[in-house]
C-alpha cells in the first residue's frame, strides 16, 4: 500500500523530503539576486558613462516669421518688429533632457536688440521638441557707431542679425545616471527688408 501511493503522489513526497534543502536553496537564490542586481548597477554605471556618453542635446531654429516689421533711416535708424521662431532641441541621448527656463537673444553686430524665454521642459531620448518662441525687437537707441551701420544696412536691404541661447539642464538615464548637460545654439540669418523675410539661416550644429 506504502509502495503504491508514493508510485501514486511522488511530489508529495519528495516534497516533504527535500524541504530544508529547498529553504537553503531559496536563501542562496536571493544572495544571487542581489549579486546579480549590485552587478548590473555597476555594469548600468559603466555603460552609462563610459559606452555611451551623456552628449549636449543640440538647439537650432528651423523656421523663423517676421511681423509688425518698420524700419527707417533719419533721423536716426531704427527697426522694429516681432520675430517668431521656431526652436527644434534635439536630445540624441538614450535618456531624457529636463531643461530650466531660459532666453534666446537677438543680436545686431554685438548689441542685444531683442530677447526672448524658452520656457522649461522635457525632451526624451532620440526624440526632437519644437518650441515657438516671440522675440519683440527694439533697434532704435544703438550707439552711434551702430547706427551708421545700421543705415547702411537698411539702405542696402539686408540686415544681418544673430541669435544666441544656452538651455541648460540634465541628462537622466533610467533615472539613476544624471548629468548636467548645455544645449547651446548660435544661429546667423539676414532680414530682407524687401521681402520682409528672414533668408541665409544658418546654425552651428
Ligand atoms: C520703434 O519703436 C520705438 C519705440 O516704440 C519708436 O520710438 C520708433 O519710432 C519705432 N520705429 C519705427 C520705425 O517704427
Ligand atoms: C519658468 O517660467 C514660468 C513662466 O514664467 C514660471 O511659472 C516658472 O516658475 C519658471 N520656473 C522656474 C524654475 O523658474
Ligand atoms: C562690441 O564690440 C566692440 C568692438 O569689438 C566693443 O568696443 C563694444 O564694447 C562691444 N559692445 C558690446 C555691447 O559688447
Ligand atoms: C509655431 O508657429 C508656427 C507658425 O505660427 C506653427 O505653424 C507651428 O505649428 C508652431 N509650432 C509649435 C511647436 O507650436
Ligand atoms: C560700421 O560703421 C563704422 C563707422 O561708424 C565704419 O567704420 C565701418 O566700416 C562700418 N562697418 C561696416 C561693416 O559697414
Ligand atoms: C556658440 O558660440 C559660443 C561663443 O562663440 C561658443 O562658446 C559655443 O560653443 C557655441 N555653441 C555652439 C553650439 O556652437
Ligand atoms: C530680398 O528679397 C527679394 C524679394 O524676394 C529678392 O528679390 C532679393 O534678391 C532679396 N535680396 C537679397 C540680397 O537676397
Amino acid at each position: 500500500m506504502a509502495d503504491r501511493e508514493s508510485h501514486l503522489n511522488p511530489l508529495a513526497k519528495s516534497k516533504s523530503h527535500n524541504l530544508p534543502k529547498n529553504q537553503q536553496k531559496s536563501s542562496k537564490c536571493l544572495v544571487y539576486i542581489l549579486i546579480i542586481v549590485v552587478f548590473h548597477s555597476i555594469m548600468l554605471f559603466v555603460f552609462g558613462s563610459v559606452v555611451l556618453p551623456f552628449k549636449s542635446p543640440k538647439v537650432h531654429i528651423s523656421h523663423i516669421t517676421t511681423q509688425n516689421l518698420h524700419y527707417e533711416t533719419a533721423p536716426l535708424a531704427s527697426l522694429n518688429m516681432t520675430m517668431v521662431s521656431e526652436i527644434q532641441v534635439y536630445n540624441k541621448n538614450f535618456g531624457s533632457f529636463k531643461f530650466q527656463n531660459s532666453s534666446a537673444t537677438l543680436l545686431y553686430r554685438n548689441i542685444t536688440i531683442g530677447m526672448a524665454n524658452i520656457y522649461g521642459g522635457r525632451v526624451e531620448g532620440r526624440e526632437r521638441k519644437r518650441m515657438n518662441m516671440s522675440l519683440q525687437v527694439r533697434a532704435n537707441k544703438l550707439l552711434s557707431d551702430y547706427n551708421f551701420n545700421l543705415s547702411s544696412d537698411i539702405d542696402y536691404g539686408l540686415v544681418k542679425l544673430s541669435s544666441h541661447a544656452k538651455l541648460k539642464g540634465e541628462v537622466r538615464l533610467l533615472n539613476i545616471l544624471k548629468r548636467h548637460r548645455i544645449a547651446g545654439m548660435n544661429c546667423t540669418m539676414n532680414l530682407n527688408l524687401t521681402s520682409q523675410e528672414v533668408q541665409d539661416l544658418l546654425c552651428q550644429r
